[in-house]
């Protein structure tokens, strides 16, 4: 088998500019709401990334066919979709998978489908989900590891989310629109990506109003049909990695293709630290400095820190004067990257939901494992600020949600290379 990893030797100053592809947790949800319209859609801006190969060939497992017009657009025929059962193995590999639920019920009123998978961040329940196809009318069954929905008819009902979550917000949008009458998601969550699939949806004829607040409406209607093309919203996360990277090894770059205003919670954080940032109507400048402040960081739903942006902002904390914490407000076990920091000299110690982040300590090369894809991401910062050379393993995780990662990298004059051994 072919092991990737990356050899990065750290200590060189970003400089220069780089484009943002598009959002990995949009395109996820946008590609099966493809399925509720029984058409053909054009997509732009769908990043080239693992999850979405991954994807695609699920999709086609159950009759979608897709054709690549360029790099970043396709065209998705789900006209021949005749499948309920999105049962490969392939299911368990991503979590953006656990949408056929809300697509297939949507579509068929039935649906079977394998357990979600993804990053190993502790228990990632999906009861908020069924929660919401239950009340749809959905029968919901748990067989032989395969989770059940049939429904004689879908009726839109009132939800209230018992915690604010995206898959169940996005997943309970999709069964909804195709539902008889009205639904209400209430405590919904609003993550930018919410109004790009509710916009999508709405763009092939769907109801939906209130998509980026917590209280999302949807009128279900009798048929969708791809009228436009839909071009997928910059990926915040990959904009944040970038940001981060630049500012932490005190670099000059142009982030290009964002949304400033998706950016807020980590420019504020980055400003607070004394990180020089210009803001432009699609673009992000990051001027690093030497002299970084100690902050605190809470994650929270948006518009909240994100939690995908935690690990990378640990390794920009390591080079703050004095002690920075961070508190992780979502997942209950996020904190296992940091064993590997500690090998390159990370002084960071875990106190349940909190790290404390003890700045000022230079970091030194050594052989580290991405344990997950936000954790790859941290583990390429923390090489590209350390001293010597940094071996990073597991490249696979990062090549799930990053598009060209290292080529961007490279380009920003990092020293970075991947390297495939047997
Ligand atoms: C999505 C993103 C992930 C991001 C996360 C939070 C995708 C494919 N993944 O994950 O990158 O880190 O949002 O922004 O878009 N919860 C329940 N019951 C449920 C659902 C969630 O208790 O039915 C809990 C989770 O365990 C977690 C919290 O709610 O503690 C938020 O989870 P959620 O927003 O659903 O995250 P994901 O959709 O899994």
């Amino acid at each position: 088998m072919l092991v990737d990893k990356l050899i990065i030797r750290g200590q060189k100053r970003l400089k220069g500019e780089v484009t943002i592809s598009g959002a990995k947790n949009a395109a996820l949800g946008v590609l099966p709401a493809a399925i509720l319209s029984g058409d053909v859609c054009t997509i732009e801006n769908v990043p080239d990334i693992l999850d979405i190969k991954i994807l695609r060939r699920i999709m086609e497992s159950l009759g979608a066919r897709f054709e690549d017009i360029d790099k970043n657009t396709i065209r998705i025929d789900t006209r021949n979709v005749n499948s309920y059962k999105a049962t490969t193995n392939d299911m368990h590999k991503l979590r953006g998978s656990y949408y056929l639920m809300g697509a297939l019920l949507g579509r068929f009123k039935k649906a079977i489908v394998t357990f979600p998978g993804g990053c190993n961040l502790g228990v990632r329940p999906i009861d908020q989900h069924i929660k919401g196809f239950e009340a749809l009318g959905a029968k919901v069954e748990i067989q032989h590891g395969y989770i059940k929905l049939t429904a004689n008819k879908l009726v839109g009902a009132s939800i209230y989310l018992d915690v604010v979550s995206v898959g169940a917000t996005i997943n309970i949008m999709l069964a909804a629109v195709r539902a008889e009458g009205l639904t209400i998601i209430e405590n919904a969550a609003k993550e930018p990506h919410i109004v790009d699939i509710a916009n999508f949806l709405n763009a092939m004829g769907a109801d939906i109003k209130g998509a980026g607040t917590d209280v999302i409406r949807i009128r279900g209607v009798k048929e969708l049909k791809c009228n436009v093309v839909h071009s997928i919203i910059p990926d915040q996360i990959e904009a944040g990695t970038f940001m981060i990277a630049a500012a932490a090894t005190e670099g000059d770059v142009l982030v290009k293709n964002v949304i400033p205003k998706h950016m807020e919670s980590l420019t504020a954080k980055l400003m607070e630290m004394n990180v020089k940032v210009e803001e432009f109507d699609d673009s992000i400048r990051i001027i690093g400095r030497d002299n970084l402040k100690n902050v605190n960081i809470k994650t929270l739903p948006y518009p909240g820190f994100p939690t995908d942006l935690q690990p990378p902002a640990a390794i920009l904390l390591l080079k703050a004067e004095g002690i920075s914490t961070i508190t992780e407000g979502i997942f209950e076990n996020r904190f296992q990257y940091i064993e590997e920091l500690r090998r390159m000299g990370a002084k960071i110690r875990v106190e349940g939901r909190m790290a404390v982040i003890e700045g000022g300590h230079k970091l030194t090369g050594a052989p580290i494992k991405a344990l997950d894809l936000r954790a790859g991401a941290a583990c390429v910062i923390a090489g590209l600020i350390a001293e010597g050379e940094t071996e990073v393993f597991n490249v696979h995780y990062i090549d799930r949600g990053y598009e060209n990662m290292v080529e961007k990298f490279q380009s920003l004059g990092a020293d970075i290379r991947r390297i495939s051994s047997n």
